[in-house]
């Protein structure tokens, strides 16, 4: 998921790609790895733990403060923690936490909050949560319900959400405001972000689709079309790379900077998953994917000094790029390959590992085994008091906290399903059993503030709201049974996950 971040401006020239190492190094089957069933219940039991501390002390507020058994209200006083923890509970069968969430949305007043609201942080977890909870319980998990009310109540309730935040679009160019205030109908007046307008499509049209009410999937691809045919051109560095902030006055782009990181990612990773979506309608995402996909791997794939084997994706301002990645961006190893698998390149998969390699190096490297939130590596930045970490990593660290972040498991997913490797089962396990040990606090899990020092280096006293609805969905998938839901094997996909981790189905034609 993309938490928005202002993208890091840095302009300094560095150079750019050079041609892919191999990797060399055998992998040897760890001999105390648990049996996968064991693995996935080992999972299950994490998120009774993380739910039962929430529900004791914050529902329905929107997150726990697990070390002082309070909670808070970043995301509207809706209950974000429990609308994004239903797809979970779904996936998992826990039924007695599925019926404790449905019994709850009915009652959200979404027309009233006392706090600015994001449109884009609103769709991505509870537009797509409520979607994704009513997309499983009118379909295979419809068992699960002990209400049936409740289920037609989420779709419902979709729809007083879309309608509350539908105002948003309404603006000279078609490309919404993200900061709204309810209470006036009215927004910030600052420029939009390419994930912010570019991570919306995916929930709005399956809405659409799910309605029959084709106005929300209207809206969403209006403002998209600015972010497919981008102008001026000078936002455009290389094929299908883009700038990062939009003004909904003209629908132009203001700057060229980007990346795959925090602030643009979200807005690369819905070109593919639209074509997944639906192949018929999303023809044209797809081929601005492909030429994202060609121009980083040529000019952002990026090797640090002393670890030539390790690959990683630079960002950029303009043609000059900054060696600097994030763990948001390590979403990035698995969207290559799902192109990879759906359009059946086998280039883009091989890619698609090496990204995924070099973000699980990021956790291998550091004193928690769990992966920092900004590294570096460019050779005339190293901190003196990194030096040897960097000659030893091929990276130093910029920022060391780590806020319950998902990307890096959820790549290791995407490899799994792809290759069969359980290789990428065994790296899963061994980062959720890293954060497991040393994210646990009193009732719940808190970020920490540095990954590399024993212990985590204190606590942040908060549990996101995507702890439940990526960290331990992706965690538990890994390991879990086949079942409709699980990403392919072999590039054909009944449903797609938004970018909080919420599957939906693919479009059939059937379905309103
Ligand atoms: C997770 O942490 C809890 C509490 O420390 C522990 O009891 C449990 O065994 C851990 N689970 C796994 C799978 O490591
Ligand atoms: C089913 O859910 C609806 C809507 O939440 C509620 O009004 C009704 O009382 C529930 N029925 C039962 C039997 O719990
Ligand atoms: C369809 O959605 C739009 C956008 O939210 C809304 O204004 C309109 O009232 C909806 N139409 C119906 C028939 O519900
Ligand atoms: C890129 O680097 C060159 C050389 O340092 C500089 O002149 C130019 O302004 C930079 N461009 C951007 C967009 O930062
Ligand atoms: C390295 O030095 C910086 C700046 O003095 C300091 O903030 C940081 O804690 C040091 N890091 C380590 C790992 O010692
Ligand atoms: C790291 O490598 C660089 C380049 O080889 C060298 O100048 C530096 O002294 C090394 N740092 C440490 C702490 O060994």
């Amino acid at each position: 998921m993309a938490v928005i971040k202002r993208a890091v401006a840095v302009a300094v020239l560095l150079s750019g790609a050079s041609a892919l190492p191999r990797q060399t190094k055998p992998y040897v089957k760890r001999q105390d790895l648990p049996p996968a069933d064991e693995r996935a219940q080992g999972v299950v039991d994490t998120f009774r733990t993380a739910w039962e501390g929430y529900y004791q002390y914050a529902f329905p507020n929107d997150e726990l403060k697990p070390v002082t058994n309070g909670f808070s209200n970043s995301r509207n006083q809706w209950g974000a923690s429990a609308v994004d923890a239903l797809s979970t509970a779904l996936v998992m069968q826990q039924k007695d936490i599925v019926n404790q969430i449905i019994d709850y949305i009915p009652t959200i007043d979404y027309y009233e909050t006392p706090s600015e609201v994001s449109l884009f942080e609103t769709t991505i977890r509870y537009l797509a949560g409520m979607i994704s909870g009513y997309d499983f319980l009118s379909g295979p998990l419809a068992d699960l319900a002990d209400n049936k009310t409740n289920v037609d109540a989420l779709l419902e309730q979709s729809k007083n959400l879309a309608n509350a935040l539908s105002y948003a679009f309404d603006t000279p160019s078609g490309v919404p405001y993200n900061n709204l205030d309810f209470s006036t109908r009215s927004n910030d007046g600052s420029n939009n972000g390419l994930a912010t307008v570019g991570t919306l499509v995916l929930e709005w049209v399956r809405l659409a689709d799910l309605t029959g009410n084709t106005t929300y999937g209207e809206l969403a691809e209006k403002g998209e079309s600015y972010l497919l045919n981008p102008k001026p051109a000078s936002s455009e560095p290389w094929p299908g790379l883009v700038g990062s902030s939009i003004d909904p006055k003209t629908g132009e782009f203001t700057d060229a900077s980007g990346g795959w990181t925090g602030g643009t990612d979200s807005f690369y990773e819905y070109l593919i998953k639209m074509y997944v979506y639906d192949p018929t309608r999303y023809s044209t995402y797809l081929d601005r994917w492909v030429l994202a996909v060609d121009s980083s791997i040529a000019h952002l794939a990026s090797h640090p000094t002393p670890r030539p084997d390790i690959t990683w994706l630079a960002i950029y301002n303009g043609q000059n790029i900054t060696k600097i990645s994030q763990h948001l961006a390590c979403f990035d190893g698995g969207n290559f390959i799902l192109g990879g698998q759906v359009m059946g390149k086998q280039e883009y998969i091989d890619f698609g590992l090496e990204l995924v390699n070099g973000c699980h190096e990021t956790y291998i490297q550091t004193a928690t085994r769990i992966g920092p939130e900004t590294f570096g590596w460019d050779d005339a930045s190293v901190p003196t008091n990194q030096s040897a970490f960097f000659n030893k990593t091929g990276f130093y660290i910029r920022d060391g906290g780590y806020q319950l972040r998902p990307e890096v498991i959820e790549s290791y997913y995407y490899a799994y399903r792809a290759t069969g490797d359980e290789k990428y089962q065994e790296w899963a396990w061994d980062a959720f059993t890293a954060i497991n040990a040393t994210t646990r606090v009193g009732s719940g899990y808190s970020s920490i503030s540095n990954v590399n020092v024993a212990g985590g280096g204190g606590f942040t006293d908060f549990q996101e709201s995507f702890w439940f609805a990526e960290v331990l969905k992706y965690s538990y998938l890994i390991h879990a049974p086949e079942a409709e839901w699980q990403v392919g094997k072999d590039g054909k996909n009944a449903w797609v996950f938004n970018t909080e981790a919420h599957p939906f189905k693919v479009f059939g034609g059937d379905e309103s």
